[in-house]
């Protein structure tokens, strides 16, 4: 289908063209971006999420969360690619959100799918996209569950995904999808009654048999977890955590082999996140996608936060910042003191960024897609060394 915009937008409100900017904190920031502001390249949707680059596809797909639908934007056209995105007809259950969340593709040329957070099922599921009919419809077979539940329960409503260089999925788990029309994302809607992040061992999903897959829960003290990626070097593990406590965290990789993680820490210093992420324009921290030199885009209120790669090794936080605790109460007593170095100023809620193969960052939230240029220094991570 082709968009509309001028008809469309009339029902979503106006977005003037003077919010788009970029605003910087550090000189660094401005050698990241080539473009003099970001510029908007598809509105009129339902909430957008999710944004990957697919070589194949020479173009970006994005979910539609309230639609369910997975779009696809190439050489500046914008079509539904797959319907029902979340397995299941819109509305089940009642449900706002019944749409694919977060995509993402396996770093193993081997493993050609597309990885797909399904709100839907309640599940992280695969797809191979040569399945998807000229309509956007595939037979419900074609979704291949990676993980549906831990420990004998059901997952909430995983949101967004990342790879490690070995292969092994992570995702977060947030109550999100399972918000009923009309209310809140509360608690008590999950089965579960935390909010986790997990791993899934490559082996696993290299063994269709062995699928869905026991995920193992890496952490649970967090209120809602949200974005998540691993630095390029393997060192840190990020995670965007949403809702209440609006924050970075970063944990450290302690092992590969079972996967394990360290305490939670601070990304960045609490005052600093906090100045940088102050406006009026609401929105939460949410997904987020990190460079092949570390350097981190996270989505956030308002616009996305480029954030420094961390240097060296964590600190005590600062005695004079207030004094994080997590979702069980426990004192963050770590920061690593990444630098905010600048922020793309969108002026609504940004739900998620992703650096293209064609050298732009492409950012989705509230009703839109925008892009900016990148730097032709700030490449996409690439795991081709590390994988075997
Ligand atoms: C797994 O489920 C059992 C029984 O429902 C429960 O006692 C146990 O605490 C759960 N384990 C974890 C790690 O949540
Ligand atoms: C911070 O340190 C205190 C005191 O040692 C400890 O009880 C707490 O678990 C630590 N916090 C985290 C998140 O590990």
């Amino acid at each position: 289908m082709m968009l509309l915009p001028g008809l469309i937008s009339l029902a979503i409100p106006a977005l003037s063209a003077a919010e788009l900017s970029l605003v910087s904190f550090d000189k660094k920031f401005d050698s990241l971006i080539a473009s003099k502001k970001p510029e908007l390249v598809g509105e009129g949707y339902s909430w957008t999420e999710g944004p990957l680059w697919v070589d194949s596809l020479k173009g970006v797909l994005f979910t539609d969360v309230e639609e369910a639908v997975v779009r696809l934007y190439q050489e500046g056209d914008v079509t539904e690619f797959l319907l029902e995105s979340g397995g299941v007809a819109l509305g089940d259950g009642g449900r706002k959100e019944v749409g694919a969340n977060g995509l993402a593709l396996h770093p193993s040329k081997e493993d050609s799918h597309l990885y797909l957070a399904q709100h839907g099922l309640r599940q992280v599921a695969r797809l191979d996209i040569s399945k998807v009919s000229e309509d956007g419809t595939v037979p419900a077979s074609a979704f291949q569950a990676i993980a549906t539940e831990f420990n004998g329960t059901s997952l909430n409503s995983p949101n967004d995904l990342a790879f490690t260089c070995d292969g092994d999925l992570l995702f977060t788990d947030p109550p999100y999808g399972l918000t009923p029309k009309g209310g809140e994302d509360k608690d008590e809607l999950s089965d579960l009654g935390f909010f986790g992040v997990y791993h899934v061992a490559a082996k696993a999903l290299k063994d269709p048999k062995s699928l869905p897959a026991s995920p193992t829960l890496l952490y649970q003290h967090i209120s809602r977890p949200n974005g998540i990626g691993v630095s390029p070097d393997g060192k840190w593990l990020y995670v965007g955590e949403s809702g209440n406590d609006m924050r970075w965290l970063a944990f450290e990789i302690k092992s590969t082999k079972p996967f394990t993680v360290g305490e939670p820490m601070l990304l960045v210093d609490t005052e600093e996140r906090k100045t940088a992420t102050e406006t009026e324009d609401g929105g939460s921290v949410d997904g987020l996608d990190i460079a092949s030199d570390g350097t981190i885009f996270a989505s956030g209120p308002s616009g996305v936060y480029v954030i420094a790669p961390p240097k060296g090794y964590p600190k005590a936080v600062p005695s004079s910042d207030e004094r994080e605790v997590t979702a069980a109460g426990e004192p963050i007593n770590k920061t690593l003191g990444s630098k905010v170095l600048g922020k793309i100023e969108i002026g609504v809620p940004v739900s998620n960024a992703h650096i293209g193969a064609d050298g732009y960052l492409y950012m989705t939230g509230t009703e839109s897609l925008w892009r900016v240029k990148l730097s032709s220094s700030v490449k996409p991570a690439s795991c081709s060394k590390a994988l075997r």
